[in-house]
């Protein structure tokens, strides 16, 4: 059921940030060729978003639990593939139980430099722990002792603790290896449907669909803007 706003706030609690006349005109490239696989043409947008935008690996990221709640947040990708979009993450997190009940997402790049979006959804897997260990291993020392540390999303009594838990572990890891901890790993988001939106002037958007058939191929769609 939907409420009216103004049966909640007052016209003028509402008129405080009045975001209304705030608009961009987009002027980007014109789709004008994409390969037929959309991790392909993926990969060329992202080489162009990599050479202009400050975060251009950085998605949103949206998964719902099994009681309907749905959830967003920005994660980072770690490889794109014919098997989908990686990221990692711990495990034991809000998205990683909502991912464990319902192994389902979606994700969108902005890249607002080129005036593009990238959206995908599709069912969600674990890379292999193997995996897991090679990309936790690469990364630098106190990022792995951050990992060990941290309890992602769960309560915490104060900043200062967690800075004395991290730098306990930090003087326990000097100079050693630090081991991945069980419940922090990766994520692949399959490209079941992936969407390719290029802005245009006059808000007369470029939008290209790929749908993954049951061989394995993708059809592909212009919608509307
Ligand atoms: C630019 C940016 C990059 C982020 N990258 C990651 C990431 O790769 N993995 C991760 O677990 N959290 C990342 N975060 C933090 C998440 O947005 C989020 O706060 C955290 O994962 C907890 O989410 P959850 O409670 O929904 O599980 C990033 C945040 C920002 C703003």
């Amino acid at each position: 059921m939907f409420f009216s706003a103004d049966g909640l706030y007052s016209k003028t609690e509402r008129a405080v940030m009045n975001l209304g006349a705030v608009r961009s005109e987009y002027q980007g490239d014109s789709i004008e060729y994409l390969p037929g696989d959309p991790h392909r043409a993926a990969e060329l947008w992202l080489e162009s978003a990599l050479r202009t935008e400050a975060e251009a690996t950085a998605f949103s990221l949206a998964t719902h639990g099994s009681d309907g709640h749905v959830s967003v947040r920005v994660v980072l990708a770690k490889s794109i593939s014919a098997a989908g979009v990686t990221f990692f993450t711990n495990g034991l997190s809000h998205k990683g139980e909502q991912l464990e009940k319902n192994p389902v997402a979606a994700g969108v790049f902005f890249w607002p430099k080129h005036a593009r979006q990238l959206r995908f959804e599709g069912p969600v897997t674990r890379v292999s722990d193997a995996e897991a260990d090679e990309y936790f291993a690469s990364r630098p020392h106190e990022s792995q002792v951050a990992s060990a540390v941290s309890r992602q999303s769960t309560p915490l009594d104060s900043y200062a603790s967690l800075k004395q838990r991290f730098d306990a572990a930090r003087a326990e890891f000097a100079g050693k290896h630090v081991p991945r901890p069980p419940h922090w790993g990766g994520y692949i988001v399959a490209l079941d449907r992936v969407e390719f939106w290029q802005g245009q002037p006059s808000r007369l958007h470029q939008r290209l669909l790929y749908i993954r058939q049951p061989d394995g191929s993708y059809a592909r769609t212009w919608l509307e803007p």
